[in-house]
């Protein structure tokens, strides 16, 4: 990683002033004064000082991505795009993984990160975290199918489903709904309809515990978290 990128990232001022820094001489790459941004570093293995101080490189990186359709929410694959392709180089240093799975043609809110035990606490079943996607189903959909969701529906392989809450956005013969369920079977929203007779049209995910889709994220987009998205991820607890 560049030199200028690290020092930036890590909060030492703009990539503007990280190179004033650079110039005046104050960091160190392993002792040796290093004055070029462009430099590279492998900030994992070799140390990085500012005026004698060691730097912290950090050990963990949350992303939140849009995610687009088309793109496979997996590490990596023979054949396929996956959403780590997507992130810079910079970033999958770090080996982050997407948090959970979206359909290839799933749309939304994705968090990536090489944190584990976040990513195990939001992941286990018991803690039932709730997942909100919006979508758009091929018809009118019904007050039934609002109390045949709350009451949980029956899937094709005879799982029946714990509660999801629906909501119409807007009914018609192509009808906008809002689900939120605290499980993560496969294909998990697309099944649901098929139990009462129609079909998922288009789908994306729009929170996730306490995360929202930062709507201003073009698709294939990422951003880091804010510190206050991950105190609120890592504080978060459902029953
Ligand atoms: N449910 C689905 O059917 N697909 C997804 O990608 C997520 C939830």
């Amino acid at each position: 990683m560049r030199l200028d990128k690290l020092l930036a990232n890590l909060g030492y001022g703009s990539r503007k002033e990280v190179k004033q820094l650079l110039k005046s001489g104050a960091v160190k790459v392993n002792d040796v004064v290093v004055k070029d941004a462009k430099q590279h570093v492998d900030p994992l293995n070799e140390m990085v000082t500012l005026n004698g101080e060691v730097i912290e490189y950090k050990e963990f990186i949350y992303l939140m991505m849009n995610k687009p359709a088309g793109v496979l929410s997996a590490t990596e694959d023979n054949r396929e795009e996956t959403v780590i392709d997507l992130l810079e180089v910079d970033d999958q240093v770090y080996q982050p993984f997407p948090v959970g799975r979206l359909d290839k043609d799933t749309e939304g809110l994705l968090l990536i990160t090489n944190d584990g035990q976040l990513a195990h606490r939001l992941l286990a079943p018991k803690k039932h975290v709730p997942k909100t996607y919006f979508a758009v189903i091929n018809q009118e959909v019904t007050e039934e199918d609002i109390l045949a969701f709350k009451k949980g529906v029956t899937l094709d392989d005879g799982y029946v489903t714990k509660p999801g809450e629906l909501k119409i956005v807007k009914s018609g013969l192509h009808s906008d709904i809002e689900l939120t369920i605290t499980e993560g079977k496969f294909h998990q929203v697309k099944r649901m309809f098929e139990a009462v007779g129609k079909k998922v049209l288009y789908l994306k995910r729009i929170s996730m515990g306490p995360l929202l889709l930062d709507e201003t994220l073009e698709l294939g987009e990422y951003r880091e978290l804010t510190e206050e998205e991950i105190e609120l991820l890592k504080e978060y607890q459902v029953n």
